[in-house]
């Protein structure tokens, strides 16, 4: 049994990482799937494995801080598919990763939103789609910093995925009672470009490694799969939640 049979999903961030690899596992798991992010020729590829592997997606390049790109997702979805049950905002940036008094106003604006508004002007849009299905699920990508670990150096990215989750509990209480599920998923660190930008040498990776209790990086697929469930009905009486997956990075001190 397919467990997105008959959904259709809208997956930002899906040229790279994580979000990538929710498309394709979506897509197996039978949902239709609208892919979004800057890199078009990235989604194309994406989106062209999806069909050769006999699932169904469409794409559209754009900035998620721009609203008429968040309405055209949608509109993409309700015209090539029929309608909207699922949206996984999991596009993001770290930004400038530079002590706080160094960061000036325009980077951490552009950091607040990429990871933040974008998620918001996504939501505003998605919501009213999910509502025609008579309910959805939406998924926003936080992560464990700025909610159980502060790093120094991370004012605007902590701040902005932080943020995410009272965007979470918001959105979870205003549409719970119209059968709309709302939840943050929060990555440990993920073998993806971001992790290997931020960490350009295999001993910082290793350091980093360290830091979980597990003693390494997730491969997307994992935090795909975590992301799939959210979504699925397997999750069915989860909404408002932040959901760690972070191989106890927060809770482990060796
Ligand atoms: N990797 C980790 O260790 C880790 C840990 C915790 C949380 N996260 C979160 O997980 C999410 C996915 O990251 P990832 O690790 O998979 O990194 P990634 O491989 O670098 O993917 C980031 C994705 O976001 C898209 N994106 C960034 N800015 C965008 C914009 N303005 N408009 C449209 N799309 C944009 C990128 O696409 P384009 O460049 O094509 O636009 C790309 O598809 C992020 O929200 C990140 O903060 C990651």
């Amino acid at each position: 049994m397919q467990r997105l049979q008959g959904k259709i999903a809208l997956i930002t961030g899906a040229s790279s990482g994580i979000g990538q690899a929710a498309a394709r596992l979506f897509a197996s798991e039978g949902a239709c799937v609208v892919l979004a992010a800057r890199r078009g020729a990235e989604l194309q590829a994406v989106a062209a494995q999806i069909v050769d592997a006999g699932g169904q997606a469409a794409w559209l390049a754009g900035d998620v801080r721009d609203e008429p790109y968040a309405q055209a997702l949608v509109a993409l979805a309700i015209e090539r598919f029929g309608g909207l049950d699922i949206a996984f905002n999991n596009a993001g940036t770290l930004g400038t990763l530079i002590p706080t008094p160094q960061l000036d106003a325009q980077a951490w604006r552009e950091t607040l939103d990429t990871n933040l508004s974008a998620a918001f002007l996504g939501a505003k849009h998605q919501i009213p789609a999910m509502l025609a299905r008579g309910g959805g699920s939406l998924i926003f990508t936080s992560t464990f910093v700025g909610y159980t670990v502060g790093f120094p150096g991370t004012a605007a990215y902590a701040a902005s995925k932080s943020g995410l989750i009272g965007l979470t509990q918001a959105l979870a209480a205003e549409f719970g009672p119209h059968a709309i599920r709302v939840n943050a998923l929060l990555p440990g660190g993920t073998q993806t470009p971001m992790a290997e930008a931020m960490n350009d040498t295999p001993e910082a990776l290793a350091q980093v490694a360290q830091m979980h209790a597990l003693k390494r990086l997730a491969r997307p697929e994992e935090l795909a799969r975590a992301a799939l469930f959210l979504a699925s009905e397997d999750a069915g009486f989860m909404t408002g939640s932040a959901m760690l997956v972070d191989g106890g990075m927060s809770i482990n001190r060796s």
